[in-house]
């Protein structure tokens, strides 16, 4: 066993770049890109020049996440060329979509691994580096063997990402996710619960349940059953103060699953429900099952269930066909729900869903106007939720320094509102009880009032 960071300097003589484009889900395969690679003997290294192993994990939910990606390949081509024993991979989505081709575009990348294919990167990796071959795996399997692949968190890291489902089934007609990480895979409940139990010995205080579609969660032959039940089982894991989940379809939000919020004490007061658009006719047009009305109701279940529930969402403006009127009514809907905050698009044409082949394309320049008017929108109705904190004393569990000053540390409220606060840095971990004295934008400022829990 390898104990210390020492003994790994001495022992590892290569070095592993890496870096994550996109969502949560890519976040945390790349924890475990970097635990496979760190037992094949390499080390981690912010320093591009010193790597022996480069790898991107890439997104290409929209096009300008794909531009991303090659423009930070076009950057490798020097160092590939001075240094012809670097390996450089590239995995996720854009791999997935893109295979051979990436080699075309950028002849400088040695191996493209797919979203099913995590747990071959080791393999690849060493093929490639003994023969120089170009590698290409993006089967997608049935079993993702890299589901069940357990990282163990960095000391001082307060949170932890969970997977327990991958894949979608929804086929929502302008998205590319169900084409590049295949259907439903749910993983067993009692797999689930072992590995945060272990994050829970390890410090881990808040977990976060990730899946393309967590509502559609089914522990086969289990007891927890659906999602509500695996939220129930880990809500009992000991050390576990603070539980999220990301991604709900509207769809699929069940009342067993609305009542959890009044019921279990550690699942957090927030629920991230992307809607994508406040029309009848672009939902009917983007496949997404329900109506605006559906959508309010459900928001309103969930504020009775559980008072001051945050509700955050994901808006898609431009959407071919959408008329001002559709426009009108997605601002309507705005109004109405008055989000906490909103994660907005604008529409993006994906290769090889049903809405590429739609005519009726909204012109970039409407799309850029939309987009503008929503997110002031938005703005000002985060500003007006964040400001109805000032005075208030919140549970603020403490995630790390602050990024701004050292005398400063950085936690989060149960609603996932970030706070900043003077506080010594042991406090790291620990749930503060914070008074809010000023709400900006994308933050709380307060002082601590006491320490709730250890
Ligand atoms: N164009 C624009 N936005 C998209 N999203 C997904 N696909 C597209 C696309 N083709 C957005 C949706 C989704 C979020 C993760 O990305 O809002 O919820
Ligand atoms: Fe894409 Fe729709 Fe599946 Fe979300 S639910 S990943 S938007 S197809």
């Amino acid at each position: 066993m390898i104990n210390t960071l020492g003994q790994l300097d001495q022992l590892s003589s290569k070095y592993l770049y890496i870096h994550t484009f996109g969502c949560q889900m890519n976040d945390r395969e790349s924890e475990q890109m970097i635990a496979l690679m760190s037992a094949a003997g390499y080390e981690r290294t912010s320093r591009l020049q010193k790597a022996d192993l480069i790898i991107l994990n890439t997104c290409s939910i929209r096009q300008k996440a794909d531009q991303k990606v090659y423009s930070e390949l076009g950057r490798f081509r020097e160092l590939k060329e001075a240094n012809p024993e670097l390996v450089i991979a590239v995995g996720g989505c854009l791999a997935q979509q893109r295979g051979h081709e990436i080699f075309k575009k950028a002849p400088q990348v040695d191996v493209v691994f797919g979203t099913r294919n995590i747990h071959r990167l080791p393999e690849l990796v060493a093929e490639a580096a003994k023969t120089g071959a170009k590698l290409v795996a993006t089967s997608l399997p049935e079993r993702i063997e890299s589901l069940s692949i357990a990282t163990v968190p960095p000391p001082g890291r307060v949170g932890a990402y969970v997977t327990i489902m991958q894949g979608c089934n929804n086929f929502c007609s302008y998205c590319v996710v169900p084409n590049l990480r295949g259907r439903e895979i749910s993983r067993p409940a009692g797999e689930i619960v072992s590995e945060i139990r272990a994050l829970a010995a390890n410090g881990i205080r808040e977990v976060t349940l990730l899946g393309q579609n967590v509502n559609s969660y089914e522990a086969k032959d289990e007891a927890a059953g659906d999602f509500a039940g695996l939220l129930q089982e880990i809500d009992g894991v000991e050390g576990v103060e603070r539980i999220r989940f990301t991604t709900s379809h509207p769809k699929d939000l069940s009342e067993r699953l609305i009542d959890s919020f009044g019921r279990l004490t550690k699942l957090c007061e927030h629920i991230h429900l992307p809607v994508q658009s406040g029309s009848d006719f672009v939902l009917r047009g983007m496949n997404r099952n329900y109506t605006a009305e559906i959508y309010a109701t459900k928001v309103a279940a969930l504020r009775r269930a559980c008072p001051g529930i945050s509700v955050t969402s994901d808006m898609i403006v431009g959407f071919p066909g959408e008329s001002d009127e559709d426009f009108q009514k997605t601002i309507d809907l705005m109004e109405k729900i008055r989000f906490d905050n909103l994660f907005s698009f604008a529409y993006s044409e994906r290769e090889g869903t049903k809405a590429a082949t739609f005519k009726d394309r909204v012109p970039e320049v409407v799309k850029r106007e939309r987009l503008r008017t929503l997110q002031s929108l938005q703005e000002a109705h985060t500003l007006e939720k964040n400001k109805r904190f000032e005075g208030k004393v919140e549970e603020v569990l403490v995630e790390a320094a602050s990024k701004k000053s050292s005398a400063d540390l950085m936690g989060r409220t149960r609603t996932n509102r970030i706070v900043n606060f003077t506080g010594d840095g042991r406090l790291t971990g620990k749930t503060v009880s914070v008074r809010i004295k000023e709400a900006f934008l994308h933050s709380l400022r307060g002082e601590i009032d006491g320490v709730t829990a250890c």
